[in-house]
C-alpha cells in the first residue's frame, strides 16, 4: 500500500522540531501548551507514582471512561478509549470496510481521513462544504452524495481547517436519514466544545451517531495521546473493543491517569483556551478588516483554525515559505488540496500573537509590491 505523503505533518515537523524551533507557530491546530507540572497543579486527585505499569483494560480504565462520559454528557458504558482520535477513526474505517464500500468525507478536510480510509481499502469520497457561505455544513449537501456504496459518513464539527459548525438540527436530521439506510454517522468532535457563537451540545447520544474525540485539540494536550469513541450500540462496541485489542492492546495506565485528571479539570483548561483563542480571533478580525492585502477569510464559528484564501487564486506556498523565514508559520493550503488557501492556528499562542501578525502584515505588504 502506497500512502500519500502527509504534507501537513512534514511541513509542521520541519519547522516545529527544528533547532531552534520556529518562533511563532501559527500553523498548529492545538491550544495553549501545558506541562505535566501545570496539569497536576490544577488540583489534587492524580497519583501517577502509584499507577501500576500493567496493561489497562482494552475499552479503557473506568475512571477515564467516566471522565470522558461526563465531558460529553454520555453514559460511561458507551465510551471506548483509544490512542488519540486517530486510532478511533482507524478502528472505525477498518470495521466499515467491505468490498466496494466507500466512506463520505468533508471537502476540505483533515487529510488523514482519506489516507486512513485508503489504508483500510475503504474508498474515500467527498461531500463539499459550501465555500460561498463560510464553509457551511448542511445535512442536504451530505445526503446528496450518499449512494449504495456508502458504508459510513464523517462529519467534523467544529471543522478543521475552516472552523465551520454543523448545526445540531442538521446533525440530528442527517443521523436519522442515514440510519434509515443503515449507514452510521461518525461525528469527529476534537474541537468541541470551542464555539464562538451559540454553544452546541455534543452529538453523543444522538441515535445512529458514533462520536470520536480526544484530548489533543480543544483540551490542548496532544502529548497525552488520548482519544475515544462513544457508541451506544453494544454489539458494534464489542467489535470496536476487539479491534482495539488487536491494534494496540490497551492505553498506557499513567497516561490514562493524567488524562482522567485533565478531564476532571476541563473547566480550567477550556477557560485558558477560550481566553487565548478569543483574544487572537479579535486580532485576526483586525487583520482581515483591511482587505488591501488580498487575503480573505470566513470567520470561524468554532475550533482553533481559520482557512483564509488569496482572492487572486495564487499558490500560497511561496508566501508561507517567505513568512517562515521571518519566523511565522502558517500551513500552506496545498496540504489540504487548496493551494490558494492558508491554515492559521490561532489558539496556541497568547502574548506573541500580535507580534506574529505584524510580521504577517509586513510580509503581505512586501508580496503585494
Ligand atoms: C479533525 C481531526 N480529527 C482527528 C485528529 C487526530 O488527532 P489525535 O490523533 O491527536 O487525537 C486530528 C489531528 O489533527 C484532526 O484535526
Amino acid at each position: 500500500m502506497d500512502l500519500p505523503s502527509f504534507k501537513l505533518d512534514h511541513w509542521l515537523s520541519k519547522y516545529d522540531f527544528a533547532t531552534p524551533p520556529i518562533t511563532h507557530n501559527l500553523a498548529s491546530s492545538t491550544g495553549p501548551r501545558w506541562t505535566v507540572g501545570e496539569l497536576r497543579a490544577l488540583g489534587d486527585g492524580v497519583s501517577v507514582e502509584d499507577t501500576i505499569l500493567s496493561y489497562a483494560p482494552p475499552e479503557g480504565g473506568r475512571a477515564l471512561r467516566e471522565a470522558v462520559a461526563d465531558f460529553h454528557g454520555a453514559d460511561p458504558d458507551w465510551v471506548v478509549t483509544t490512542t488519540g482520535a486517530s486510532e478511533a477513526l482507524s478502528i472505525l474505517f477498518c470495521l466499515f470496510e467491505r468490498p466496494g464500500a466507500t466512506v463520505l468525507l468533508p471537502d476540505p478536510g483533515y487529510p488523514a481521513y482519506a489516507a486512513m480510509a485508503e489504508a483500510w481499502r475503504l474508498g474515500p469520497r467527498v461531500y463539499p462544504l459550501d465555500r460561498s457561505d463560510r464553509f457551511s455544513q448542511r445535512a442536504d449537501a451530505v445526503l446528496a452524495r450518499v449512494d449504495a456504496s456508502t458504508s459510513a459518513v464523517v462529519v467534523n464539527t467544529p471543522h478543521n481547517p475552516s472552523g465551520s459548525v454543523m448545526p445540531r438540527a442538521d446533525l440530528v436530521r442527517l443521523a436519522k436519514a442515514l440510519g434509515e439506510r443503515g449507514i452510521p454517522l461518525i461525528v469527529d468532535e476534537v474541537y468541541h466544545p470551542l464555539y464562538f457563537g451559540e454553544y452546541q451540545a455534543s452529538a453523543a447520544g444522538i441515535e445512529n451517531v458514533i462520536v470520536t474525540s480526544d484530548l489533543s485539540k480543544a483540551m490542548s494536550l496532544p502529548g497525552l495521546r488520548t482519544g475515544w469513541l462513544i457508541d451506544m450500540d453494544p454489539a458494534r462496541r464489542a467489535r470496536i473493543v476487539d479491534a482495539r485489542s488487536y491494534f494496540t492492546i490497551s492505553g498506557s495506565p499513567p497516561l490514562e491517569c493524567l488524562a482522567a485528571h485533565a478531564l476532571r479539570h476541563s473547566a480550567a483548561i477550556l477557560a485558558r483556551l477560550e481566553k487565548v483563542a478569543g483574544a487572537n480571533l479579535a486580532l485576526l478580525d483586525h487583520l482581515f478588516a483591511d482587505d488591501r492585502h488580498g487575503l480573505r477569510w470566513a470567520r470561524p464559528q468554532g475550533g482553533t483554525t481559520a482557512y483564509p484564501w488569496f482572492e487572486d487564486g495564487r499558490d500560497s506556498r511561496s508566501f508561507c515559505e517567505a513568512l517562515a523565514v521571518s519566523g511565522v508559520l502558517f500551513a500552506p493550503g496545498d496540504c489540504f488540496g487548496d493551494p490558494s488557501h492558508v491554515r492559521i492556528g490561532y489558539a496556541q499562542h497568547d502574548e506573541d500573537f500580535q507580534q506574529a501578525l505584524a510580521i504577517v502584515s509586513d510580509t503581505l505588504r512586501k508580496e503585494g509590491q
